[in-house]
Protein backbone atom coordinates (compact mmCIF):
# COMPACT_ATOMS: atom_id res chain seq x y z
CA UNK A 1 0.00 0.00 0.00
CA UNK A 2 0.65 3.65 -0.56
CA UNK A 3 2.84 5.08 2.32
CA UNK A 4 2.18 8.58 1.50
CA UNK A 5 -0.23 10.29 3.06
CA UNK A 6 -1.39 13.66 0.54
CA UNK A 7 -2.06 16.86 2.51
CA UNK A 8 -5.42 18.45 1.79
CA UNK A 9 -5.51 21.57 2.77
CA UNK A 10 -9.15 23.32 3.11
CA UNK A 11 -7.76 26.67 5.00
CA UNK A 12 -9.46 29.22 2.22
CA UNK A 13 -12.59 27.09 2.57
CA UNK A 14 -13.59 25.38 5.26
CA UNK A 15 -11.48 27.52 7.47
CA UNK A 16 -12.46 30.92 5.65
CA UNK A 17 -16.25 29.66 7.18
CA UNK A 18 -15.33 30.71 10.41
CA UNK A 19 -16.30 33.34 11.54
CA UNK A 20 -13.29 36.15 12.10
CA UNK A 21 -11.41 34.57 9.06
CA UNK A 22 -12.91 35.86 6.14
CA UNK A 23 -10.04 37.03 3.53
CA UNK A 24 -10.46 39.31 0.40
CA UNK A 25 -8.49 37.62 -3.26
CA UNK A 26 -5.34 39.21 -2.46
CA UNK A 27 -4.90 37.93 0.96
CA UNK A 28 -5.97 34.11 -0.22
CA UNK A 29 -3.46 34.38 -2.98
CA UNK A 30 -0.88 35.13 -0.32
CA UNK A 31 -1.94 32.52 1.55
CA UNK A 32 -2.25 29.76 -1.33
CA UNK A 33 1.59 30.96 -2.11
CA UNK A 34 2.53 29.75 1.46
CA UNK A 35 0.37 27.27 1.37
CA UNK A 36 2.30 26.07 -2.09
CA UNK A 37 6.12 26.66 -0.02
CA UNK A 38 4.75 24.35 2.71
CA UNK A 39 4.23 21.40 0.12
CA UNK A 40 0.65 20.86 0.50
CA UNK A 41 -0.92 18.75 -2.15
CA UNK A 42 -3.82 20.05 -2.80
CA UNK A 43 -5.39 23.45 -1.66
CA UNK A 44 -9.01 23.45 -1.46
CA UNK A 45 -9.74 26.99 -2.69
CA UNK A 46 -13.08 27.86 -2.28
CA UNK A 47 -16.97 27.00 -3.16
CA UNK A 48 -17.02 28.64 -6.14
CA UNK A 49 -20.39 28.84 -6.76
CA UNK A 50 -21.03 30.45 -3.15
CA UNK A 51 -20.41 33.95 -4.14
CA UNK A 52 -18.66 35.72 -7.23
CA UNK A 53 -16.28 37.03 -4.88
CA UNK A 54 -15.66 32.92 -4.18
CA UNK A 55 -15.44 32.06 -7.79
CA UNK A 56 -13.01 35.01 -8.59
CA UNK A 57 -10.52 33.78 -5.64
CA UNK A 58 -10.52 30.05 -6.60
CA UNK A 59 -9.96 30.85 -10.08
CA UNK A 60 -7.03 33.16 -9.45
CA UNK A 61 -5.78 30.62 -7.42
CA UNK A 62 -5.95 27.74 -9.95
CA UNK A 63 -4.10 30.54 -11.92
CA UNK A 64 -1.38 31.62 -9.00
CA UNK A 65 0.00 28.37 -7.90
CA UNK A 66 2.05 25.27 -9.92
CA UNK A 67 2.70 22.64 -7.70
CA UNK A 68 -0.71 21.68 -5.72
CA UNK A 69 -3.85 20.22 -6.98
CA UNK A 70 -6.28 23.54 -6.82
CA UNK A 71 -9.81 21.93 -6.07
CA UNK A 72 -13.80 23.50 -5.45
CA UNK A 73 -16.06 22.43 -3.59
CA UNK A 74 -19.43 21.82 -4.74
CA UNK A 75 -22.94 20.45 -3.89
CA UNK A 76 -23.95 17.32 -6.26
CA UNK A 77 -25.64 19.62 -9.02
CA UNK A 78 -25.07 20.35 -12.35
CA UNK A 79 -24.72 24.33 -11.78
CA UNK A 80 -22.79 23.51 -8.92
CA UNK A 81 -20.30 21.32 -10.50
CA UNK A 82 -20.43 23.79 -13.74
CA UNK A 83 -19.00 26.70 -11.67
CA UNK A 84 -16.05 24.56 -9.78
CA UNK A 85 -14.85 23.58 -12.96
CA UNK A 86 -15.18 26.91 -14.69
CA UNK A 87 -13.07 28.09 -11.71
CA UNK A 88 -10.89 25.49 -11.28
CA UNK A 89 -10.06 24.36 -15.11
CA UNK A 90 -7.10 27.14 -15.92
CA UNK A 91 -5.18 25.31 -12.69
CA UNK A 92 -2.14 22.96 -13.56
CA UNK A 93 -3.97 20.42 -11.78
CA UNK A 94 -7.61 20.78 -11.59
CA UNK A 95 -9.95 18.92 -9.29
CA UNK A 96 -13.91 18.69 -8.61
CA UNK A 97 -14.75 17.72 -5.28
CA UNK A 98 -18.76 17.46 -4.75
CA UNK A 99 -20.80 16.16 -1.97
CA UNK A 100 -24.59 14.67 -0.32
CA UNK A 101 -25.28 13.67 2.69
CA UNK A 102 -25.35 9.85 2.68
CA UNK A 103 -26.64 9.61 6.95
CA UNK A 104 -30.41 8.67 7.42
CA UNK A 105 -30.87 11.77 9.66
CA UNK A 106 -29.56 14.19 6.49
CA UNK A 107 -31.39 12.50 3.79
CA UNK A 108 -34.89 12.45 5.78
CA UNK A 109 -34.26 16.15 7.62
CA UNK A 110 -32.23 18.21 4.71
CA UNK A 111 -32.22 15.86 1.99
CA UNK A 112 -35.78 14.55 1.92
CA UNK A 113 -34.67 12.01 -0.02
CA UNK A 114 -34.45 8.12 -0.09
CA UNK A 115 -30.94 6.25 -0.18
CA UNK A 116 -31.82 5.06 -3.39
CA UNK A 117 -32.02 8.55 -4.71
CA UNK A 118 -29.24 10.06 -3.02
CA UNK A 119 -26.60 7.16 -4.37
CA UNK A 120 -28.38 8.35 -7.97
CA UNK A 121 -27.51 11.68 -7.31
CA UNK A 122 -24.24 11.03 -6.41
CA UNK A 123 -23.56 8.18 -8.97
CA UNK A 124 -24.73 11.09 -11.81
CA UNK A 125 -22.69 13.69 -10.45
CA UNK A 126 -19.59 12.17 -10.43
CA UNK A 127 -20.01 10.82 -13.93
CA UNK A 128 -20.92 14.49 -14.72
CA UNK A 129 -18.06 16.12 -12.64
CA UNK A 130 -15.35 13.01 -14.65
CA UNK A 131 -16.50 13.81 -17.76
CA UNK A 132 -15.13 17.72 -17.03
CA UNK A 133 -12.14 16.77 -15.11
CA UNK A 134 -9.93 13.92 -14.69
CA UNK A 135 -9.59 14.45 -10.76
CA UNK A 136 -12.97 14.13 -8.88
CA UNK A 137 -13.41 13.57 -5.15
CA UNK A 138 -16.67 12.39 -3.58
CA UNK A 139 -17.39 13.42 0.52
CA UNK A 140 -20.31 11.30 1.88
CA UNK A 141 -21.03 14.26 4.19
CA UNK A 142 -21.94 13.48 7.60
CA UNK A 143 -20.15 9.75 7.00
CA UNK A 144 -19.19 9.12 10.64
CA UNK A 145 -23.39 8.96 11.38
CA UNK A 146 -23.93 7.00 7.95
CA UNK A 147 -25.07 3.47 8.21
CA UNK A 148 -21.92 1.30 7.39
CA UNK A 149 -23.20 -1.04 4.75
CA UNK A 150 -24.93 1.84 2.59
CA UNK A 151 -21.99 3.46 2.63
CA UNK A 152 -19.46 0.97 1.52
CA UNK A 153 -22.32 0.69 -1.45
CA UNK A 154 -21.89 4.47 -1.77
CA UNK A 155 -18.52 4.18 -1.90
CA UNK A 156 -18.16 1.46 -4.58
CA UNK A 157 -20.71 3.25 -6.91
CA UNK A 158 -18.99 6.53 -6.62
CA UNK A 159 -15.34 4.85 -7.70
CA UNK A 160 -16.97 2.74 -10.24
CA UNK A 161 -18.73 6.15 -11.81
CA UNK A 162 -14.92 7.55 -12.08
CA UNK A 163 -14.09 9.27 -8.32
CA UNK A 164 -10.85 9.31 -7.57
CA UNK A 165 -10.56 10.14 -4.50
CA UNK A 166 -13.74 10.00 -1.77
CA UNK A 167 -13.66 11.36 1.21
CA UNK A 168 -15.05 10.08 4.99
CA UNK A 169 -16.12 13.11 6.75
CA UNK A 170 -16.60 12.94 10.35
CA UNK A 171 -19.30 16.46 9.89
CA UNK A 172 -20.38 17.04 13.17
CA UNK A 173 -16.63 15.98 15.28
CA UNK A 174 -18.60 13.30 16.85
CA UNK A 175 -17.18 10.08 16.55
CA UNK A 176 -13.84 8.38 18.41
CA UNK A 177 -11.00 7.08 16.92
CA UNK A 178 -11.96 3.63 17.32
CA UNK A 179 -15.27 4.04 15.22
CA UNK A 180 -13.13 5.82 12.87
CA UNK A 181 -10.40 3.01 12.52
CA UNK A 182 -13.56 0.54 12.09
CA UNK A 183 -15.16 2.98 9.93
CA UNK A 184 -12.21 3.14 7.35
CA UNK A 185 -11.30 -0.28 7.88
CA UNK A 186 -15.11 -1.62 7.40
CA UNK A 187 -14.25 0.23 3.73
CA UNK A 188 -10.96 -0.61 3.63
CA UNK A 189 -11.70 -4.27 3.69
CA UNK A 190 -15.43 -4.08 1.94
CA UNK A 191 -15.43 -2.50 -1.23
CA UNK A 192 -14.13 -4.58 -4.26
CA UNK A 193 -12.72 -1.56 -6.08
CA UNK A 194 -11.15 0.91 -3.15
CA UNK A 195 -7.82 0.33 -4.29
CA UNK A 196 -9.13 2.34 -7.55
CA UNK A 197 -9.41 5.70 -5.04
CA UNK A 198 -7.93 7.37 -2.41
CA UNK A 199 -9.60 7.45 0.73
CA UNK A 200 -9.81 10.76 2.65
CA UNK A 201 -10.51 11.89 6.26
CA UNK A 202 -12.12 14.85 6.67
CA UNK A 203 -12.54 15.39 10.78
CA UNK A 204 -13.89 18.02 12.81
CA UNK A 205 -13.12 19.15 16.52
CA UNK A 206 -16.41 19.79 18.60
CA UNK A 207 -14.91 16.79 20.74
CA UNK A 208 -11.54 18.04 20.22
CA UNK A 209 -11.20 14.56 18.91
CA UNK A 210 -10.10 16.40 14.92
CA UNK A 211 -6.22 15.19 14.66
CA UNK A 212 -6.84 12.27 16.77
CA UNK A 213 -9.65 10.86 14.35
CA UNK A 214 -7.37 11.75 11.18
CA UNK A 215 -5.23 9.82 12.38
CA UNK A 216 -6.80 7.21 13.16
CA UNK A 217 -8.29 6.82 9.75
CA UNK A 218 -4.74 7.07 8.28
CA UNK A 219 -3.53 4.24 10.49
CA UNK A 220 -6.33 2.44 9.13
CA UNK A 221 -5.78 3.19 5.33
CA UNK A 222 -6.83 6.94 4.18
CA UNK A 223 -4.18 8.39 2.39
CA UNK A 224 -5.26 11.98 2.43
CA UNK A 225 -5.83 14.21 5.12
CA UNK A 226 -7.85 17.11 4.93
CA UNK A 227 -6.55 19.96 7.35
CA UNK A 228 -6.74 23.20 8.33
CA UNK A 229 -3.53 25.46 9.50
CA UNK A 230 -4.69 26.12 13.46
CA UNK A 231 -7.56 24.04 13.17
CA UNK A 232 -9.59 26.66 11.81
CA UNK A 233 -12.92 25.87 9.92
CA UNK A 234 -16.46 25.21 10.84
CA UNK A 235 -17.71 25.88 14.93
CA UNK A 236 -14.66 24.10 16.54
CA UNK A 237 -12.57 23.69 13.23
CA UNK A 238 -10.82 20.98 11.39
CA UNK A 239 -7.97 18.90 12.05
CA UNK A 240 -4.91 20.91 12.74
CA UNK A 241 -2.64 20.52 9.68
CA UNK A 242 0.41 21.24 11.53
CA UNK A 243 -0.47 18.93 14.53
CA UNK A 244 -1.60 15.85 11.93
CA UNK A 245 1.89 16.56 9.95
CA UNK A 246 4.21 16.67 13.50
CA UNK A 247 2.39 13.43 14.73
CA UNK A 248 3.36 11.65 11.53
CA UNK A 249 7.09 13.20 11.76
CA UNK A 250 7.69 12.84 15.57
CA UNK A 251 6.08 9.29 15.88
CA UNK A 252 7.01 8.17 12.94
CA UNK A 253 7.78 4.93 14.85
CA UNK A 254 4.22 4.60 15.48
CA UNK A 255 2.70 5.70 11.98
CA UNK A 256 5.42 4.61 9.68
CA UNK A 257 4.07 7.00 7.34
CA UNK A 258 5.54 9.80 4.93
CA UNK A 259 3.93 13.14 3.84
CA UNK A 260 5.39 15.94 1.64
CA UNK A 261 5.00 18.76 3.20
CA UNK A 262 8.37 20.80 4.74
CA UNK A 263 7.72 21.05 8.54
CA UNK A 264 10.18 24.08 8.50
CA UNK A 265 7.38 26.09 6.93
CA UNK A 266 4.76 25.46 9.71
CA UNK A 267 5.60 27.84 11.97
CA UNK A 268 5.75 30.97 9.03
CA UNK A 269 2.40 29.41 7.62
CA UNK A 270 0.80 29.74 10.55
CA UNK A 271 1.96 33.27 11.49
CA UNK A 272 1.12 34.50 7.85
CA UNK A 273 -2.69 32.96 9.09
CA UNK A 274 -2.32 35.13 12.42
CA UNK A 275 -1.46 38.32 10.34
CA UNK A 276 -3.66 38.22 7.74
CA UNK A 277 -6.48 37.46 9.72
CA UNK A 278 -5.92 39.54 12.53
CA UNK A 279 -6.74 36.59 14.80
CA UNK A 280 -3.78 35.63 17.58
CA UNK A 281 -2.37 31.86 17.78
CA UNK A 282 -3.14 31.20 21.25
CA UNK A 283 0.10 31.05 23.18
CA UNK A 284 -0.42 27.15 24.43
CA UNK A 285 -1.45 26.02 20.84
CA UNK A 286 0.71 23.18 19.71
CA UNK A 287 3.69 23.34 17.47
CA UNK A 288 2.96 27.04 16.86
CA UNK A 289 1.89 28.52 20.13
CA UNK A 290 4.53 31.14 21.06
CA UNK A 291 4.85 28.84 24.44
CA UNK A 292 5.44 25.80 22.59
CA UNK A 293 8.81 25.50 22.84
CA UNK A 294 9.41 27.94 25.41
CA UNK A 295 10.80 26.31 29.31
CA UNK A 296 9.55 27.70 31.76
CA UNK A 297 10.19 25.74 35.40
CA UNK A 298 13.26 25.55 37.13
CA UNK A 299 13.20 21.36 36.61
CA UNK A 300 12.55 21.85 32.95
CA UNK A 301 15.24 24.38 32.27
CA UNK A 302 17.67 22.55 34.34
CA UNK A 303 16.83 19.21 32.16
CA UNK A 304 17.06 21.32 28.58
CA UNK A 305 20.03 22.11 29.77
CA UNK A 306 21.33 18.82 30.57
CA UNK A 307 19.82 17.36 27.36
CA UNK A 308 17.40 18.72 25.43
CA UNK A 309 15.24 15.28 24.69
CA UNK A 310 14.57 15.31 28.07
CA UNK A 311 11.48 17.36 27.76
CA UNK A 312 11.61 18.72 24.00
CA UNK A 313 9.92 15.79 21.48
CA UNK A 314 10.80 18.06 18.61
CA UNK A 315 12.72 20.77 17.79
CA UNK A 316 11.91 24.24 17.06
CA UNK A 317 13.67 24.46 13.84
CA UNK A 318 11.66 21.56 12.62
CA UNK A 319 8.72 23.51 12.51
CA UNK A 320 10.56 26.65 11.42
CA UNK A 321 11.12 28.56 14.65
CA UNK A 322 14.37 29.83 14.76
CA UNK A 323 16.64 30.98 17.87
CA UNK A 324 18.06 34.55 16.95
CA UNK A 325 21.52 35.16 18.39
CA UNK A 326 22.06 38.69 17.68
CA UNK A 327 19.87 41.58 19.40
CA UNK A 328 19.12 44.31 16.91
CA UNK A 329 18.54 48.25 18.31
CA UNK A 330 19.20 51.66 17.66
CA UNK A 331 23.26 51.36 16.66
CA UNK A 332 22.38 48.11 14.55
CA UNK A 333 23.15 49.30 10.45
CA UNK A 334 21.30 48.29 7.64
CA UNK A 335 23.75 45.76 6.85
CA UNK A 336 22.70 43.68 9.78
CA UNK A 337 19.03 44.71 8.92
CA UNK A 338 18.95 43.05 5.75
CA UNK A 339 20.82 40.13 7.30
CA UNK A 340 17.96 39.87 9.81
CA UNK A 341 15.45 40.08 6.93
CA UNK A 342 16.94 37.67 5.18
CA UNK A 343 17.70 35.07 8.07
CA UNK A 344 13.57 35.40 8.32
CA UNK A 345 12.78 34.34 4.68
CA UNK A 346 11.54 38.15 3.86
CA UNK A 347 12.63 39.20 0.64
CA UNK A 348 11.68 42.37 -0.45
CA UNK A 349 12.52 45.33 -2.70
CA UNK A 350 15.31 47.71 -2.67
CA UNK A 351 13.12 50.83 -1.89
CA UNK A 352 10.71 48.70 0.37
CA UNK A 353 13.34 47.65 2.80
CA UNK A 354 14.82 51.29 2.84
CA UNK A 355 11.89 52.60 3.82
CA UNK A 356 11.72 49.52 6.17
CA UNK A 357 14.95 50.16 7.73
CA UNK A 358 13.61 53.83 8.41
CA UNK A 359 10.94 52.66 10.01
CA UNK A 360 13.45 50.81 12.70
CA UNK A 361 15.52 53.32 13.34
CA UNK A 362 12.37 55.17 14.59
CA UNK A 363 11.25 52.11 16.19
CA UNK A 364 14.38 51.57 17.80
CA UNK A 365 14.41 54.74 19.23
CA UNK A 366 11.31 54.18 21.04
CA UNK A 367 12.10 50.63 22.28
CA UNK A 368 15.45 49.37 23.29
CA UNK A 369 15.93 45.71 21.94
CA UNK A 370 14.04 44.98 18.31
CA UNK A 371 12.87 41.21 18.37
CA UNK A 372 12.36 39.39 15.00
CA UNK A 373 8.48 39.67 16.05
CA UNK A 374 9.03 43.36 15.43
CA UNK A 375 10.49 42.87 12.39
CA UNK A 376 8.11 40.54 11.27
CA UNK A 377 5.38 43.41 12.07
CA UNK A 378 6.76 45.93 10.43
CA UNK A 379 6.95 44.04 7.45
CA UNK A 380 3.42 42.90 7.80
CA UNK A 381 2.16 46.60 8.20
CA UNK A 382 4.03 47.38 5.28
CA UNK A 383 2.10 45.03 3.54
CA UNK A 384 -1.08 46.35 4.70
CA UNK A 385 -0.26 49.47 3.76
CA UNK A 386 1.31 49.65 0.69
CA UNK A 387 0.10 53.08 0.18
CA UNK A 388 -0.98 53.98 -3.48
CA UNK A 389 -0.66 57.37 -5.10
CA UNK A 390 -4.87 57.34 -4.34
CA UNK A 391 -4.56 56.21 -0.90
CA UNK A 392 -4.52 58.80 2.43
CA UNK A 393 -1.55 58.19 4.51
CA UNK A 394 -1.42 59.57 7.87
CA UNK A 395 0.76 63.28 8.30
CA UNK A 396 0.23 63.84 12.44
CA UNK A 397 -2.14 64.17 15.21
CA UNK A 398 -2.53 65.27 18.56
CA UNK A 399 -5.67 63.89 21.00
CA UNK A 400 -6.23 65.49 24.33
CA UNK A 401 -7.95 63.24 26.93
CA UNK A 402 -8.87 62.44 30.35
CA UNK A 403 -10.89 60.15 33.10
CA UNK A 404 -13.86 63.65 33.43
CA UNK A 405 -13.77 64.79 29.39
CA UNK A 406 -15.08 63.66 26.21
CA UNK A 407 -11.67 63.03 24.39
CA UNK A 408 -10.51 65.38 21.26
CA UNK A 409 -8.20 64.57 18.62
CA UNK A 410 -7.42 66.98 15.66
CA UNK A 411 -5.82 64.66 13.04
CA UNK A 412 -3.70 65.15 9.79
CA UNK A 413 -4.23 62.99 6.74
CA UNK A 414 -2.09 63.40 3.52
CA UNK A 415 -3.20 62.17 -0.50
CA UNK A 416 -2.03 62.85 -3.51
CA UNK A 417 0.36 65.86 -2.36
CA UNK A 418 -2.11 67.56 -0.20
CA UNK A 419 -3.57 68.00 3.59
CA UNK A 420 -6.86 67.62 5.10
CA UNK A 421 -6.81 68.64 8.86
CA UNK A 422 -10.37 67.65 10.49
CA UNK A 423 -10.48 67.68 14.41
CA UNK A 424 -13.87 65.19 15.87
CA UNK A 425 -14.41 64.18 19.86
CA UNK A 426 -15.45 61.21 21.18
CA UNK A 427 -15.92 58.98 24.26
CA UNK A 428 -12.38 57.71 24.34
CA UNK A 429 -9.43 59.09 22.12
CA UNK A 430 -9.28 55.90 19.64
CA UNK A 431 -12.43 56.85 18.85
CA UNK A 432 -12.49 60.75 18.17
CA UNK A 433 -9.50 60.13 16.36
CA UNK A 434 -11.35 57.60 13.81
CA UNK A 435 -14.48 59.85 14.02
CA UNK A 436 -11.92 62.79 12.35
CA UNK A 437 -10.60 60.30 9.97
CA UNK A 438 -14.29 59.24 8.64
CA UNK A 439 -14.95 63.25 8.26
CA UNK A 440 -11.74 63.88 6.60
CA UNK A 441 -12.83 60.68 4.08
CA UNK A 442 -16.33 61.88 3.95
CA UNK A 443 -17.54 58.38 4.10
CA UNK A 444 -19.68 56.83 6.61
CA UNK A 445 -18.53 53.72 7.50
CA UNK A 446 -19.27 51.62 10.99
CA UNK A 447 -16.80 50.04 13.24
CA UNK A 448 -17.32 46.49 13.54
CA UNK A 449 -14.24 44.66 15.37
CA UNK A 450 -11.41 46.18 17.26
CA UNK A 451 -8.53 44.86 18.51
CA UNK A 452 -4.86 45.39 19.76
CA UNK A 453 -2.69 43.29 20.68
CA UNK A 454 0.94 43.55 22.20
CA UNK A 455 3.80 42.46 19.06
CA UNK A 456 6.43 41.56 22.27
CA UNK A 457 6.28 41.35 25.92
CA UNK A 458 7.93 44.50 27.67
CA UNK A 459 6.24 47.82 28.27
CA UNK A 460 7.95 49.27 25.41
CA UNK A 461 6.26 46.96 22.90
CA UNK A 462 4.64 47.69 19.65
CA UNK A 463 1.30 47.28 19.55
CA UNK A 464 -0.58 45.81 16.67
CA UNK A 465 -4.03 47.17 15.79
CA UNK A 466 -6.81 45.49 13.60
CA UNK A 467 -10.02 47.02 12.77
CA UNK A 468 -12.93 45.87 10.54
CA UNK A 469 -15.26 48.58 9.41
CA UNK A 470 -18.23 48.36 7.21
CA UNK A 471 -20.30 50.44 4.66
CA UNK A 472 -23.20 49.39 2.44
CA UNK A 473 -20.28 47.96 0.17
CA UNK A 474 -18.91 45.53 2.82
CA UNK A 475 -16.58 44.40 5.24
CA UNK A 476 -12.77 45.95 5.25
CA UNK A 477 -9.60 44.82 7.30
CA UNK A 478 -6.81 47.23 8.31
CA UNK A 479 -4.26 46.80 10.35
CA UNK A 480 -1.53 49.42 11.98
CA UNK A 481 1.61 48.93 14.32
CA UNK A 482 3.17 51.66 16.64
CA UNK A 483 4.31 51.84 20.42
CA UNK A 484 1.69 54.48 20.61
CA UNK A 485 -2.18 52.42 20.35
CA UNK A 486 -3.35 56.08 18.99
CA UNK A 487 -1.05 56.15 16.14
CA UNK A 488 -1.44 52.00 15.47
CA UNK A 489 -5.67 52.82 15.26
CA UNK A 490 -5.29 55.40 13.32
CA UNK A 491 -3.09 53.62 10.86
CA UNK A 492 -4.72 50.60 11.02
CA UNK A 493 -8.16 52.54 9.96
CA UNK A 494 -6.31 54.19 6.91
CA UNK A 495 -5.28 50.72 6.02
CA UNK A 496 -9.22 49.93 5.81
CA UNK A 497 -10.51 52.74 4.59
CA UNK A 498 -7.89 52.84 1.63
CA UNK A 499 -9.31 49.36 0.88
CA UNK A 500 -12.95 50.92 1.44
CA UNK A 501 -12.21 53.32 -1.14
CA UNK A 502 -10.65 51.23 -3.57
CA UNK A 503 -13.33 48.39 -3.05
CA UNK A 504 -11.41 45.91 -2.17
CA UNK A 505 -13.94 43.95 0.44
CA UNK A 506 -13.03 40.69 2.14
CA UNK A 507 -15.34 37.79 0.81
CA UNK A 508 -16.69 35.88 3.57
CA UNK A 509 -19.94 37.75 4.36
CA UNK A 510 -21.84 37.13 1.19
CA UNK A 511 -20.26 33.57 0.67
CA UNK A 512 -21.63 32.51 4.13
CA UNK A 513 -24.73 34.20 3.29
CA UNK A 514 -24.71 32.39 0.02
CA UNK A 515 -23.80 28.92 1.31
CA UNK A 516 -27.03 29.43 3.86
CA UNK A 517 -29.70 29.91 0.75
CA UNK A 518 -27.93 27.25 -0.85
CA UNK A 519 -28.97 24.89 2.49
CA UNK A 520 -32.43 26.47 1.86
CA UNK A 521 -32.53 25.27 -1.66
CA UNK A 522 -31.46 21.55 -0.37
CA UNK A 523 -33.97 21.80 2.14
CA UNK A 524 -37.04 22.32 0.15
CA UNK A 525 -36.07 19.82 -1.74
CA UNK A 526 -35.07 22.26 -4.71
CA UNK A 527 -32.68 20.15 -7.06
CA UNK A 528 -32.20 21.34 -10.20
CA UNK A 529 -30.93 18.51 -12.11
O1 LIG B 1 -17.46 18.72 7.09
C1 LIG B 1 -17.80 18.27 5.98
O2 LIG B 1 -18.48 17.24 5.87
C2 LIG B 1 -17.39 19.02 4.81
C3 LIG B 1 -17.64 18.37 3.49
C4 LIG B 1 -18.39 19.27 2.58
C5 LIG B 1 -16.36 17.88 2.90
O3 LIG B 1 -16.82 20.09 4.90
ZN1 LIG C 1 -15.97 20.31 6.97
Amino acid sequence: MDNTVRIFDTTLRDGEQAPGYSMNIEEKIRMAHQLEALGVDIIEAGFAIASPGDFESVKSIAGAVEKPVVASLCRALVKDIDAAYEAVKGAKHPRIHTFLATSDLHLEYKLKMTREQALARAVDAVKYARNKCENVEFSLEDASRTDKDYMCQVVEAVIKAGATTVNLPDTVGYATPNEIYAMVSNVMNRVPNVDQAVISMHCHDDLGMAVANTLAGIAAGARQAECCVCGIGERAGNAALEEVVMNLRTRHDAYGIGYNIKTEEIAKTAQLLSKITGVKIAPNKSIVGQNAFAHESGIHQHGVMANVKTYEIMTPESVGVKKTALVLGKHSGQHAFSQRLADLGISVAKDVEDKLFAEFKVLADRKKTIEDRDIIALVDAANGHAAGANDFTLKNYVVSSGNKMYSTACVTLEKGGKEYTESAFGTGPVFASIRAVEKIVKHAFSLQDYQIQAVTERRDALGEVTVKIQDASGTYRGKGVSTDIIEGSILSTLDAVNKMLAGVALGSGAAACAQRSFDDDMLSGHTDR
